[in-house]
């Protein structure tokens, strides 16, 4: 069992900023200005924020996919400037490959680190069955629906053992239902694992189930504006008006995005998202 060190400092966003520059039409997005947080070691932290606020753009600088203009991104305090073994990413799309079954996908990290099948064999296997996949180990993507695909891109985030999963707004694609019980899955492997997970949404109901605490990012340029931190177990989480605080704590996240989402709208001139 891996021990818990609770209090110690996993990942450090520090006054991060990051301005996108079109070199066909020389435009400038300024989309993260200041941007400083605090992921703590074994924390489940989802980050919240209106459409276009610039969630993925931090998701993909800590993942080292993207150079920031200025600031830092340190994880376990060391400086981050490219991809990791130890940040694994879950895609909004599965970003599977199409042309392998689930067993190849779920192992294609650890192939791409060498090891062979027999070591990858046990390994891929459990995961699958953690995901709830077995039995579909030989099929396609095209074979799968919506969650079983990103089952399978979960499973393959795990199997390479990060110690941060980086996950970008992976249940967006899914049907109400699966969603609900994919949520319900990831806290339950969050538990069994204890990896720090920095999970990216714009649903409320969805950070507010998820996390321990909720970071609130302003309309863009982003920033913090407000971490909510959410006590209430987990099990009593789905019905928020069966337990007053929760619900008091869902309309402070409510408040919080209708205002940037407001923001957003006002400042909008074009259909940027
Ligand atoms: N490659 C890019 N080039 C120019 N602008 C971009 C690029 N990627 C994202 N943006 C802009 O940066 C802002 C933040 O985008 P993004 O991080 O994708 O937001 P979110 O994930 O919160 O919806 C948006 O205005 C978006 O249009
Ligand atoms: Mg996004």
């Amino acid at each position: 069992m891996p021990t818990t060190t609770a209090t110690a400092t996993k990942i450090a966003v520090r006054d991060l900023v990051h301005r996108y520059y079109d070199v066909q039409s020389h435009a400038t997005t300024l989309a993260i200005q200041g941007l400083d947080l605090n992921v703590q070691d074994g924390e489940f932290l989802s980050v919240l924020g209106p459409s276009g606020c610039g969630k993925s753009t931090l998701l993909y600088i800590i993942a080292g996919l993207i150079k920031p203009t200025s600031g830092q991104i340190l994880v376990d305090g060391q400086v981050v400037s490219k991809p990791g073994p130890d940040r694994g990413m879950v895609f909004q799309e599965y970003a599977l490959l199409p042309w392998k079954d689930v067993r190849e996908n779920v192992g294609l990290g650890l192939k791409l680190r060498g090891l062979n099948q027999t070591q990858r064999t046990p390994i891929v296997d459990r995961f699958i069955e953690m995901v709830g996949l077995r039995g579909f180990e030989e099929k396609y993507p095209h074979e799968l629906s919506g969650g079983m695909k990103q089952r399978a891109a979960v499973a393959r985030t795990l199997a390479s053992d990060p110690k941060v999963m980086l996950m970008d707004e992976p249940f967006a694609a899914v049907d109400a239902q699966t969603r609900i019980t994919m949520q319900e899955e990831l806290v339950r492997i969050w538990q069994e694992t204890r990896k720090t997970i920095l999970f990216v949404t714009h649903s409320v109901e969805e950070a507010a189930f998820l996390a321990d605490r909720v970071a609130v990012l302003k309309a863009r340029p982003s920033r913090v504006k407000e971490i909510v931190t959410i006590t209430t177990p987990r099990t009593n989480r789905r019905q928020a008006d069966k337990d007053p605080e929760f619900g008091a704590v869902q309309a402070r996240l409510f408040d919080l995005v209708r205002a940037e989402v407001k923001e957003s709208g006002d400042s909008a001139t074009g259909s940027r998202h």
